[in-house]
């Protein structure tokens, strides 16, 4: 997979380097270029935003430097993801599907956002996603892309050893996934539960299967509820 990213702070993505987005990379599995968007300026300042039309706080990024970078880095078959609190909400659906695409570019907006031509102008060339983390504001896209970067690698060919890993997580399959337990089997006087020690695999995957229904209806009663009941077996104790 090819991945783009325009950032006035491409300092932001070091972490990239590391741990198994490094390894990623370094394999060829992943192609990933960080730019600076003032490379595409061309005033002596290098002057990316400038006041918002219609007033209001802060300031908005113009759309020329940002025409030429998407005109520079988004070659055809490119998807463009747009990081901002008022896009769609990101999910591990969505990760599913950028995982399965060829180019991704990331624009990376600061201040008030980006002028919004940008995004219907790249529109009409290119299938564009913007995508929101939560219901919360950050400075920028940079450490969403972070975010989406990690979501999507972990699902690439390769990257992940234990391919069993990506479908007993949680939202694989619209839960969340039971509790977790290693070595020692005793710690500050708690115990690991006797099921996970019994090697009963029978009752080990039930316990799990309760824990998980349990976990995600007390914490999560919006995916609980969206949770389809023919995937509920006669044996499931629904909270
Ligand atoms: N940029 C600023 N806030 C954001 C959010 N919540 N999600 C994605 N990008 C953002």
């Amino acid at each position: 997979m090819k991945v783009d990213i325009v950032s006035i702070f491409p300092d932001y993505f070091a972490p990239l380097e590391l741990s198994l987005i490094g390894k990623a990379r370094t394999t060829g599995t992943l192609k990933l270029a960080v730019h600076d968007l003032r490379t595409w300026t061309s005033d002596v300042h290098r002057t990316v935003d400038d006041t918002p039309y219609g007033g209001g706080p802060g300031m908005v990024m113009r759309p020329e430097p940002w025409g030429q970078a998407l005109d520079a880095v988004a070659s055809p078959g490119a998807t463009l993801i747009v990081p901002s609190p008022v896009g769609r909400p990101f999910t591990q659906a969505d990760a599913h599907e950028l995982a399965e695409l060829d180019h991704l570019v990331f624009a990376c907006g600061r201040y008030e956002g980006i002028d919004q031509r940008v995004i219907d102008d790249a529109a009409e060339r290119m299938p564009v996603r913007e995508v929101s983390l939560g219901d919360y504001v950050l400075f920028g896209g940079e450490v969403a892309v972070i975010v989406i970067m990690e979501a999507v690698t972990r699902l690439l060919p390769g990257v992940l050893g234990n391919a069993d890993s990506l479908t007993e997580e949680s939202h694989a399959a619209g839960l969340l996934e039971a509790p977790v337990y290693t070595k020692p089997q005793s710690w500050r006087d708690r115990e690991v539960p006797e099921v996970l020690r019994s090697g009963d695999h029978g009752r080990i995957a039930r316990w799990r299967r309760d824990q998980s229904l349990l976990r995600t209806a007390s914490r999560r009663p919006d995916m609980y509820a969206a949770y389809p009941p023919e995937n509920l077996n006669k044996k499931d104790r629904v909270a």
